[in-house]
């Protein structure tokens, strides 16, 4: 019995050691690079991303928050500033990367990407290496890089999604988004993507049947695609969210208290509580995939489009 107990003690010793390694390591490898990510349109990508660097900057986490939707930059609108610099004009040399962020509420910092991110595709090796430099200064100073893109499975978007360590899956509970969010997931793991997914469920008014939907959609990433996805949380279906929309600041920062905020400070701590996934080499690993994944996805898209219908 003895024995058992000096097995089990050395056992639990030895695996707890393990994980106080891995998260040494984690912190060496880098801050995490999380892309916040949809299947379909407007469910709520944008409102994750600034209110959830909110809870974590009230955590005491250190957040940039890259606003890579090429169609309309979102984060900015729904903080209600005009960026003067984008990433577009760190690109053309005009200002180093630093000085394209815009402060935040609560210290948040934010890089507007603008046509700044699609260009990245198109430079040269000697440009990518300084736009890398610059991100990897960057990170000295920060535990997170959170990435609101667009939504779909373009060469755009997945180019994120492949690109970080982790995505949050955002879907609503309508069957369109969740059919979307299926085709997301599978396109990530038809691309070979070894990034760990989370499903996060926006804009729920009924949890217990979210938490089922939630979980229909896990069981069938597993089954069918043996791809684990991660149930993350839910969000709540507020009205103060749009009203926060409409005011031009975070639901976070004007409505505490309200359900959406409860849920969001929820996620934020079950994304600390649990260990993150091995990191793959931090922000400056993270821009080199983004142009090198983004080349090899364009030109497969071009070719699929090319031969489409044949
Ligand atoms: N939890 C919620 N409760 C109520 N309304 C919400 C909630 N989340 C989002 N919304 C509404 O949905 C709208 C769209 O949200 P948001 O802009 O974050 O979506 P998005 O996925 O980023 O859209 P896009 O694909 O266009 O970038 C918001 O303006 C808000 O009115
Ligand atoms: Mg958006």
């Amino acid at each position: 019995m003895a024995k058992q107990a000096d097995l089990l003690r050395h056992w639990i010793a030895e695996k707890t050691g393990e994980a106080t390694r891995d998260m040494l390591k984690n912190r060496i490898e880098g801050s995490r690079v999380v892309a916040v990510t949809s299947g379909k349109g407007g469910v709520g990508k944008s409102n994750l991303t600034l209110n959830l660097a909110l809870a974590l900057a009230a955590r005491e986490q250190r957040v940039v928050v890259l606003d890579a939707d090429l169609g309309l930059a979102n984060i900015n609108i729904m903080l209600g500033y005009e960026p003067q610099y984008t990433l577009w004009d760190v690109v053309q040399e005009k200002i180093p990367l630093r000085h394209s962020i815009q402060p935040g509420p609560r210290g948040i910092r934010i890089i507007p990407g603008g046509s700044g991110i699609a260009a990245l595709a198109a430079l040269e090796a000697v440009e990518i290496s300084r736009i890398i430099e610059g991100f990897q200064e960057l990170e000295g100073e920060c535990d997170w890089l959170m990435i609101d893109t667009s939504a779909g499975i373009s060469a755009n978007v997945l180019t994120f999604v492949l690109a970080a360590d982790e995505a949050l899956v955002v879907t609503n509970p309508e069957p369109t988004a969740l059919a979307d969010a299926y085709g997301l997931i599978k396109a990530v793991w038809e691309a070979g993507g070894r990034v760990s997914l989370k499903l996060v469920m926006n804009r729920v008014s009924n949890k217990d049947s979210a938490l089922q939907m939630g979980e229909r959609l896990t069981t069938l990433s597993q089954r069918i695609l043996a791809r684990p996805v991660e149930f993350l949380g839910m969000v709540t279906e507020d009205a103060n969210v749009g009203r926060a929309v409409l005011r031009q600041e975070p639901f976070w920062s004007l409505y505490p208290r309200t359900a959406a905020s409860q849920d969001i400070g929820a996620i934020a701590d079950r994304l600390l509580e649990r260990i993150p996934p091995p990191r793959r080499g931090g922000w400056g690993a993270f821009v080199r995939r983004l142009t090198t994944t983004w080349a090899h996805l364009e030109v497969s898209e071009q070719n699929t489009l090319g031969t489409g219908g044949k």
